[in-house]
This record gives structure tokens, C-alpha cells and sequence, in this order.
């Protein structure tokens, strides 16, 4: 099976694992976390050009820790969209405060500007845009709005690493950005995440909140957790960080290969526009994260042909979060272009490892399936 993502794991991320287990030294419980961790913070704030960088174990840590330092309250409103994989949500409701679904535009699959304005009430106090598949949401027009608001703008940024809107990184145009490293993702440390800010005020209530509230020792002074990211993940993600463009630079070109040989197989079944490929625009540049294609027809189909076919062709998300059991109880009424959405994306992978007769089989077996 090509594998929708794979983790690019070689030489450099094993010795580097090798040093943190002979220097004995696993984790770190001080309050800026170990030698590996503030390595790894500098040279994400570097690549990122933002002021801080605070590595924790997961991207939903990641989330819920930039709620509580954002002083959410049980009951409050917290604006994401349904489209989503579900650790938005569940790092909002964890909160007490209450998750409000905007809908996507169809286009970008990201949050939509004026769904967002509408559904603004006295009790929202923070947005989390989602930008999905890397695709960057219009964070003009959001931040405008939390603006007029004074309302604080908390990007997840978990798919999106090395994604730009108007040319600044993804994760670094809201107050907080949240990053994953699990291991599908374009820069992995097998769990792992981070909050990035340009904030001091906050970096250091982040900082507290990943370390169970403690600055010095056992004086807890707020809420906190253990969100501490490991020394040997710290390890991976550090060596990482030190390749993040060249990864970044072959799933641009694998994207771009895909997407030529796609149009021209889909060229003659595509007169209803039944096939919508991801477009990048001058604004916008996608990490390409997933090559994610709209298909109107048959899309469970299709995705049985490429499986069938040993390609990882996968389905994110459907259902949405507001569909789900849980969340369903969170909302009433339709969310039109997160359920068209659901319905119709299909994955294909672009990663690094990724080879051009990979590709070639792809595009070949997309324009077979369909016919079928
Ligand atoms: C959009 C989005 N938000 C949040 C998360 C949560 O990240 P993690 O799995 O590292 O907790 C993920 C990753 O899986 C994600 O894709």
C-alpha cells in the first residue's frame, strides 16, 4: 500500500535518540523543559520568525493549553469549524466552555468569514481557524472580525506547518498558533506539539500550564498539566527541524506532478466540474500536508478502486465533528458545505518518499476509477 503519510526518519533522528539515552537525561520537569526541547523551540521560532515557541506532547495539549491561558470561562464560546479533525473540538469542551460550529467555504474548506460573523454572540471569547489539509484559512478577514470583537484569534495550525498566507507562516498571524507532531504529519516526533506567540505574557503562563502551574519547584501558581514533550521525541523533532525545507520542497513537487497528470486524466469526465483539485492562488501557499480532491460522484467508490489498488487514498473528515454522537448534542440546523465536504474529499499522499512512478500510478488508477 502507498501510505497516505510516512514518517521521514533516518540516520541523524537515530543518533540523536542514541545521545539522549546515553546522557540519561529523559525528560525535564524545569520550567523552560530539557537541553533537546529548547533546541527544538529555537529552531521552530526561527523558521517560524515568531518570538516564542513551547513544545508540548500533543497538538491537543497544544490547543488546550492556549485555551486556559486565553482565561476562557465554563459556559463561554469558543467558535471552530465542524470540519475538523475532532481535537478542536474536544480541547474547547475539556474546558467547560462551549464549542460553536462555523461553517467551511466549499473552496477552501476552511472556516467561512461571514458564517463566522453571524454566529459571534455576547459570550464568544475565542476563534480557532483550522487550516486544513495546510490549505491557510482567510485570516484577513477572521482577524478583522475578532477585532471588531476583541476577541483573541488561536490558529490550529496542526496540519499546516510551512503553509503561508501573504507570505507569513501559518500559526503566526493569531495571538497563539498550535502545532502537531504525530507521526502523519509533515514534521513528526512521533507525538508531540507546540504553541507559537509573539506574546511574553503568555509564553510564560505557557510554559506554567505545561508543567502542572509550577515556576520553581512545587509552587503551583495556576492550572496546569503534565504537557511535557519528552527528550527522545524533543530528539526527532530537533533533527527534524534541521530538513523542514527539503521535506517541504518535495511534497511541492510531488503535489505539483500529481496535479498535472490528474488534470489531464479527469480532463474528459471532469465537464460538470464532478472533480475539483486543490488550487494554491498568490495569497496562499499550501506545506501539502494531503493532496485533497472534491469528487461530487461515487467518492466511496473511488476510494474503494485506490485501495483496492494498493494506493492510501483516505477520507478526512466524514463524518464532521457536529455529526458526531457526542457533538451532535452541541448543535442544531445543517452546516451545507461541511457536509457537501464530508461527502465528497478524498486524500491522496504527497509525501516525501513519495516517488514519480507512484505518482504516474495514481493519476492512472484516479482516471480508471473513474470510468468504473
Ligand atoms: C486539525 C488538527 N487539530 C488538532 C490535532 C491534534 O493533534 P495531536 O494528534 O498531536 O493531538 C490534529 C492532529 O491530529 C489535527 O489534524
Amino acid at each position: 500500500m502507498i501510505p497516505i503519510n510516512k514518517p521521514q526518519i533516518d540516520d541523524e533522528e537515530r543518533q540523536e535518540i542514541l545521545k539522549v539515552l546515553d546522557e540519561g537525561i529523559l525528560t525535564s520537569a524545569s520550567n523552560f523543559g530539557g537541553k533537546r526541547v529548547q533546541d527544538f523551540e529555537r529552531l521552530l521560532a526561527d523558521f517560524l520568525h515568531v518570538k516564542h515557541a513551547i513544545a508540548v506532547n500533543s497538538g491537543t495539549a497544544a490547543l488546550h493549553a492556549s485555551i486556559l491561558v486565553s482565561g476562557i470561562k465554563e459556559s463561554d464560546e469558543i467558535l471552530i469549524p465542524s470540519f475538523t479533525f475532532v481535537a478542536t473540538a474536544n480541547s474547547v469542551a475539556c474546558t467547560g466552555a462551549k464549542p460553536v460550529f462555523v461553517d467551511i467555504e466549499k473552496d477552501t474548506y476552511t472556516m467561512d468569514p461571514l458564517d463566522l460573523e453571524n454566529k459571534i454572540t455576547k459570550k464568544t471569547r475565542a476563534i480557532i481557524p483550522v487550516h486544513l489539509y495546510g490549505h491557510p484559512a482567510k485570516m484577513d478577514e477572521i482577524k478583522e472580525i475578532a477585532n471588531k470583537h476583541s476577541i483573541n484569534v488561536i490558529e490550529d495550525a496542526c496540519q499546516s506547518l510551512g503553509s503561508t498566507y501573504d507570505g507569513k507562516q501559518t500559526g503566526t498571524l493569531g495571538q497563539m498558533g498550535c502545532f502537531s507532531m504525530y507521526a502523519s504529519k509533515v514534521l513528526t516526533s512521533g507525538e508531540g506539539g507546540a504553541i507559537t506567540t509573539d506574546s511574553d505574557e503568555f509564553a510564560e503562563k505557557l510554559r506554567m500550564i505545561r508543567n502542572h502551574g509550577m515556576v520553581n519547584g512545587y509552587d503551583t501558581r495556576i492550572i496546569g498539566f503534565n504537557m511535557r514533550l519528552p527528550e527522545i521525541s524533543a530528539a526527532i523533532a530537533k533533527t527534524q527541524m534541521t530538513k523542514i525545507q527539503s521535506m517541504l520542497e518535495k511534497r511541492t513537487i510531488n503535489a505539483e506532478k500529481l496535479g498535472q497528470q490528474l488534470a489531464e486524466k479527469i480532463g474528459n469526465h471532469n465537464n460538470n466540474n464532478d472533480v475539483v483539485l486543490p488550487q494554491e492562488n498568490k495569497r496562499v501557499k499550501f506545506n501539502w500536508y494531503l493532496y485533497t480532491v472534491a469528487v461530487n460522484n461515487d467518492r466511496d467508490k473511488i476510494r474503494k478502486f485506490l485501495n483496492d489498488n494498493g494506493i492510501g487514498a483516505t477520507i478526512y473528515y466524514d463524518p464532521s465533528v457536529h455529526q458526531t454522537p457526542f457533538y451532535s448534542q452541541y448543535h442544531v440546523g445543517k452546516l451545507e458545505n461541511t457536509e457537501w465536504a464530508s461527502k465528497s474529499v478524498i486524500s491522496l499522499p504527497v509525501h516525501p518518499s513519495i516517488t514519480t512512478q507512484d505518482i504516474e500510478f495514481m493519476a492512472c488508477k484516479f482516471g480508471e476509477a473513474l470510468k468504473t
